[in-house]
């Protein structure tokens, strides 16, 4: 046995027992003739003291210990001399007076200490098994695991069964480019990672399993960001015989008991429901931080007939103008700051400007276009916008109503950085679900519609005449999203489950008869042999963690991720493979590592 008890187990009622430690040196304090040693393993820290008195022997081997060493220690467990107690550890009324050492393992210098949070991130994902013994890292680690344990407790006393499907499968649209993998036992074929299990757990439900589950990894090749991994893993769920509110209640009753086991936390249910169409007038987002206020206001009327010709010209083209007032902005924001802004706006967000009235804390209002508007608009913005000395207000205009919405809408979080919002109210967890999504989506790039959600979405049935007219804008689906702080938690729809509307929304998509047989006749033939009405919903696991851990990207709770390159730099993965290799699975070699 390499130990009896713990780094973290030992307290003042131990004093007196004799115990063996095992695990690594996590600093060692040399004063003379006694050594300290705080000795840590996953649990925690205990102090260990060599002295001459007690063993000779070990005093001269803890000499030569040094950081990372794995070591292991027995002796008597004695209380702290009363001043020297450390009340920041569990640990700390005690320490452990060493009467043997052995040491199991030497280690080499680590390439950055561990506890600084200011190493550069490649380095520490190059050392990852090193990183992953800091303290954030292993909290975060066993926050993942007890939030998994939390989800499959409850959907197992839910009745819900958890089944895995394929990672060897065929395309799903869910959005992303797949990863393929090529089938050396049938030349020039592919199959596809999954980026979701979408079509094998509506399978399930025609195979009449009714409640399912899966801890599911999911692939998407896209561009990566904080919260987008190319590998992920969603808690994915399916059940027959449901509707929307069925699946919401239940993943309320989920992310209850995950806050509760996991950290404690008690949330309020039911979530607030909110429509995309108002998510997105006044927030200008489909996932909105309802945290804090900052809204978009409606302006069209007021520029109607307004001198600043922008605005005159969208307002009477039936286009939109809305603003935001970041309250007390002004004092952060320079002529020279707004210009970047604006820059932003034109190059990040494809804006075609943003226009700005800045009320100096001095009383003028400084902006390029005031001098167009009339005493009037003036009157109608200090009064609608409740423009005050000190504001800022930033305007969106176009003859769309979505891309006004969505470029305030990020114009409005990064307000909220400025201003301090997102820090001042980081304690609060709204909880939020969006609901009523569009079906579909005008996609100019491909010029045909295509699903919001994914083609398996159930339009609502008001909404169905709407679709066989071709009125496809009309078009609102049973999905919802469950959003936390800003956040898109997950997101799910109640399915369609009759053959007949499958291959009309198949149709609509552009997916004509022949590539439905090709690439949905699976389903399409499942759908005719008795399919249960069923829906579902996947949250995604690492977002999820990370907003629990408070952590500031995925990548902090995903033991080894990959970069925003898609590289894990531990490995050096993806390779290089040898073009024999490549040969046995009928691919010429034409890549080159750059
Ligand atoms: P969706 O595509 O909305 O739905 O994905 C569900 C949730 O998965 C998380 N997620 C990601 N997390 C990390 N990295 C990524 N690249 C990534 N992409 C998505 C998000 C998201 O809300 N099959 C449907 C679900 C359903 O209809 O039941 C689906 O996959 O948190
Ligand atoms: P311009 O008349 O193009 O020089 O623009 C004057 C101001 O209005 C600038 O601050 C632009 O950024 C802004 N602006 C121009 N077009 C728009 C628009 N469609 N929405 C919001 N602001 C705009």
């Amino acid at each position: 046995m390499y130990r009896t008890t713990s780094c973290h187990s030992l307290r003042a009622e131990s004093v007196g027992q004799t115990v063996t430690l095992a695990g690594w040196v996590n600093t060692k304090r040399d004063q003379g003739g006694v050594i300290f040693v705080d000795l840590r393993d996953r649990e925690g820290m205990t102090q260990i003291v060599f002295r001459s008195e007690d063993g000779q022997a070990g005093l001269e081997a803890s000499h030569k210990l040094r950081a990372e060493d794995v070591i292991q220690v027995t002796g008597t467990v004695a209380a702290r001399l009363p001043g020297t107690e450390n009340a920041k550890l569990a640990t700390g009324a005690i320490e452990l007076i060493a009467s043997e050492l052995k040491v199991l393992n030497k280690a080499e210098v680590p390439p950055f200490p561990l506890d600084d949070p200011k190493v550069n991130e490649d380095l520490r994902m190059e050392y990852r098994y090193l990183d992953l013994r800091t303290a954030h890292m292993q909290r975060n680690l066993k926050l993942r695991h007890r939030v998994v344990k939390a989800t499959r407790d409850f959907l197992d006393e839910g009745g819900f069964l958890e089944i895995e499907t394929p990672i060897l499968s065929n395309p799903t649209p869910e959005g992303a480019r797949d990863f393929l993998v090529p089938s050396r036992l049938n030349p020039g074929t592919f199959y596809a990672l999954p980026q979701a299990p979408q079509q094998y757990k509506q399978l399930l439900q025609v195979a009449g399993l009714e409640k399912y589950f899966q801890i599911a990894r999911c692939f998407r090749d896209e561009d990566l960001r904080a919260d987008r991994q190319p590998e992920f893993t969603q808690i994915d769920i399916e059940a027959s015989f449901v509707g929307e509110q069925d699946i919401q209640t239940l993943v309320e009753g989920l992310l209850t008991r995950i806050f509760k086991e996991s950290v404690g936390v008690d949330i309020p249910t039911p979530f607030p429901r909110m429509p995309y169409s108002e998510a997105m007038t006044r927030f200008g987002s489909d996932k909105p931080d309802t945290r804090f206020g900052l809204e978009l206001t409606e302006l069209t009327d007021v520029f109607a007939s307004s001198a600043f010709k922008v605005f005159a010209s969208v307002a009477s083209g039936g286009g939109t103008i809305k603003a935001i007032n970041a309250k007390g902005a002004a004092a952060l924001l320079s002529k020279e700051q707004l210009k970047k802004w604006e820059e932003w706006v034109k190059v990040e967000c494809g804006a075609k400007g943003l226009a700005y009235v800045k009320w100096t804390v001095g009383g003028e209002w400084e902006s390029p276009i005031v001098k167009f508007f009339s005493d009037a608009e003036k009157a109608a913005l200090a009064e609608r916008m409740d423009f005050q000395a000190g504001d800022v207000l930033f305007f969106g205009a176009d003859a769309k109503l979505e891309p006004v919405c969505e470029v305030l809408g990020r114009v409005r979080m990064r307000c909220a950085e400025l201003l301090g919002l997102i820090k001042a109210n980081a304690d609060k967890l709204n909880f939020l679900w969006v609901v009523d999504f569009p079906l579909l989506a005008f996609s100019p790039e491909d010029n045909h519609w295509v699903a919001v959600h994914h083609p398996f979405t159930r339009p609502k049935t008001e909404d169905v005449p709407a679709m066989e007219a071709g009125d496809y804008a009309k078009v609102r689906a049973v999905a919802y999203d469950v959003v936390l702080n800003g956040v898109e938690l997950g997101g799910g729809s109640i399915r369609i489950h009759e053959r007949d509307l499958q291959a009309k929304l198949f149709e609509v998509l552009g997916v004509n008869a022949e590539q439905q047989q090709v690439k949905f006749g699976h389903i399409l033939k499942a759908f005719s042999f008795g399919a249960p009405p069923h829906g579902g919903l996947a949250l995604g696991l690492d977002r999820l963690v990370m907003l629990i851990a408070g952590a500031d990207s995925i990548r902090d709770v995903i033991a080894f991720p990959k970069n925003n390159r898609g590289c894990d730099l531990m490995t050096q993965s993806p390779v290089d493979v040898d073009f024999k290799l490549l040969r046995e699975v009928y691919i010429q070699s034409t890549a080159k590592k750059s």
